[in-house]
This record gives structure tokens, C-alpha cells and sequence, in this order.
């Protein structure tokens, strides 16, 4: 514990007031915040300004960060700027910056010391490539292993990062996605994975999800996350092409989530919604410029040529690719 000034803000204050304090570089960042009745923020410097946030200055104990410090210390030492990296269950991902490829392993290290939840840190080896869209990794610190448990809206999923495709970037994604579906209703995951969308659907929303993938490890896992999650009811894990499915239409929704491809596959998508309408949830990379014109306007003219109309219901940038790519989403109404 360490003895120190703090100002002391409500709780509904509480995201304002950070932000203007961590402007102001008046936080300090080696103490923890203390939530409670209120919220008191470490001090760096005495004097801070707050706008029209009504806060009151104490002096209190605060815990000290001496576990995060290791890492960002290490990072400082040697002027390193990490881009943020990704945690799946308790495996971190790091990019390790061109020039500090030989600092890797200690980097590595001082984070596991610095995050007490994380027992593997890799590094990305390669870009996410191929049908599967899978990446290679290199091993920098911790336990020997690449299969994990992920959690996230109140759901397991067991997997390997080295044998599927798992993003925990698309969290928000998967809840919007299912915040939109209806009881009762029939739902495709064309690009399925390890099961996130569907058995975060199949979790919250009493539908009917089949999820397909062409990965066989992807589908042996989408099947332990079935079981974890106790969703057998409600989904179907199929190995296999999911834009070969003349036999099976009538859905309400389909989610496409496969964005260098997914114009490819719009056509199929088309086909598998039921005669009377549904919604596609398309995911497709643009250019950073005009992201949503030209992709829209391939699918109005793939729609027309499938002879369905579609109508654009939502759409956002989901992430940056690259300075110049980005992910998009975009939800579309099939009207019939
Ligand atoms: C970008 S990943 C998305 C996985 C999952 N939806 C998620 O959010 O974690 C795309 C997945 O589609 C699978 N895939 C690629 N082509 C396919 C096809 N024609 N039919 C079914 N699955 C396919 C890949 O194996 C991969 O697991």
C-alpha cells in the first residue's frame, strides 16, 4: 500500500473524470483506482482540472500496481511500442515491433509476472492465411501449449489458437448479432468456427442455429463447446462447404463471417434465406477511404442478378486491417 492524494469523484462521473486526468497526465498510473462508494483516482500532481465534474480531494492507502509495472517498465527500458495484443482464455498474442525480435522471450515473461491470468504468451508468426484462416505462432514465455478456454457473454469455448480461427475482437459483433435475433427463428452460421456466433445466439435467444466449417478441428471444437455451453438443443455443428447447400434453404438469417471471401459467397447466402425474407449479416474488408460504396453496390448487383432485393439495415467499421483495409459489417435485409 502506498499513502497518496487522490480526488474522489461518483461513480457516474467516474469514466469523464478519467479520461481528463489521464489528459492532464495527473493519474497515477503505478496505484490502483478504488471503486466503492464513489471512485477515488491516484494522484501524479496536485493540481487537476475537472470542468463541471463535482469531486472532493483525499489523501487515502492505495495498492500499488507492482505486478503491470514489470511489463510496462521492461517495454520503457527498451522503448518498445507494443501495438495492444489479444488475450484468448489465459493465452496472450503479441506482435513483437520490427527490432525487438531478440527481446521477445523477456517480454514475454514480464508480462506473465505482470498479468496473473495469463500462463502462455505467443507471438504471431505469420498473417491469418488460407481457407481456414489460420495464423502461426512462435512460443515466448509460460506453459508449452496452444489450446485454451475462452469466456465471453457467459459462454465457454475450448480451442486451439494454432489449429482454428477464434477472435476476441468480434465479442461485440456476436452480441449485437444476437440482440437481433427472434424466438423461434432459423438461423445459418455459414463460416462457424469454433461456435461463438451460434452458441452465443443459442445461449440468450430461444432459435434453432446450424453452424458450418470446413475446418475438421474447428467443427471437433464447436461440438466440446456445444456440450459445454448445453446448447445441443438449439445447435448443429456440420463439417463441411456452406456455400453448397441447395438442399438445405429456408432460413431466417444467415451470418457470414468470412471477409476476404465474403463476396464470393453473397450468391449462396441469397439462396439459403427463406422465400418470404430474412437478414444476411455480411463481413467484408474495404478500402479505410470509401469502406461501404463500391461493396454495396456488388452485392445490390449480385442480389439483382439472384433476383432478390436487399435493403441495408446497418452498418459499421468493425475494426482497421491495416492504414489502409478495414473490416466492415454490414446487415442486410432480404425483402423477398
Ligand atoms: C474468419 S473465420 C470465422 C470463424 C468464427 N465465425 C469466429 O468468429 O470465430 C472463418 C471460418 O470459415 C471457415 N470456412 C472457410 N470457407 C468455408 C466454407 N466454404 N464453408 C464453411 N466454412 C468455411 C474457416 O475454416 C474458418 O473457420
Amino acid at each position: 500500500m502506498a499513502r497518496a492524494p487522490g480526488i474522489k469523484v461518483r461513480s457516474r462521473d467516474a469514466e469523464r473524470a478519467r479520461r481528463l486526468l489521464k489528459q492532464q497526465g495527473a493519474l497515477d498510473t503505478n496505484l490502483r483506482v478504488k471503486h466503492g462508494n464513489g471512485v477515488v483516482f491516484p494522484l501524479a500532481k496536485p493540481s487537476v482540472e475537472l470542468g463541471d465534474i463535482p469531486y472532493r480531494a483525499v489523501e487515502e492507502d492505495f495498492e500499488e500496481r507492482r505486478h503491470g509495472d514489470a511489463f510496462q517498465r521492461l517495454l520503457a527500458k527498451l522503448g518498445c511500442r507494443l501495438s495492444s495484443f489479444d488475450v484468448i482464455g489465459d493465452i496472450a498474442i503479441l506482435e513483437i515491433p520490427e527490432g525487438f525480435e531478440d527481446h521477445g522471450e523477456e517480454i514475454g515473461e514480464a508480462l506473465i509476472e505482470a498479468r496473473k491470468s495469463i500462463k502462455v504468451v505467443l507471438k504471431k508468426s505469420s498473417a491469418v492465411e488460407g481457407e481456414e484462416r489460420l495464423r502461426r505462432f512462435g512460443h515466448l514465455a509460460g506453459e508449452r501449449r496452444t489450446e485454451t478456454v475462452h469466456r465471453e457473454h457467459g459462454c465457454l469455448f475450448k480451442l486451439d489458437v494454432s489449429k482454428v480461427f477464434f477472435s476476441p475482437r468480434l465479442s461485440y459483433e456476436r452480441q449485437r448479432i444476437m440482440e437481433q435475433v427472434r424466438e423461434g427463428e432459423k438461423v445459418l452460421d455459414m463460416f462457424a468456427g469454433v461456435g461463438p456466433y451460434s452458441i452465443v445466439i443459442a445461449r440468450h435467444r430461444p432459435a434453432r442455429i446450424a453452424g458450418y466449417d470446413i475446418n475438421p478441428h474447428a467443427i471437433e471444437y464447436f461440438k466440446v463447446n456445444i456440450r459445454l455451453n448445453k446448447v445441443a438443443e438449439r445447435v448443429e455443428a456440420v463439417l463441411g462447404d456452406s456455400t453448397r447447400l441447395a438442399e438445405r434453404q429456408g432460413f431466417d438469417r444467415a451470418i457470414m463471417n468470412l471477409p476476404r471471401k465474403g463476396r464470393e459467397h453473397f450468391a449462396s447466402a441469397l439462396e439459403v434465406i427463406k422465400k418470404g425474407g430474412g437478414m444476411i449479416h455480411y463481413y467484408g474488408s474495404s478500402s479505410r477511404e470509401n469502406p461501404f460504396e463500391e461493396e454495396l453496390h456488388l452485392l445490390e448487383s449480385c442480389a439483382l442478378e439472384a433476383g432478390r432485393r436487399i435493403r441495408v439495415k446497418g452498418r459499421r467499421i468493425v475494426r482497421s486491417y491495416s492504414p489502409s483495409e478495414v473490416h466492415i459489417a454490414v446487415d442486410l435485409e432480404v425483402i423477398a
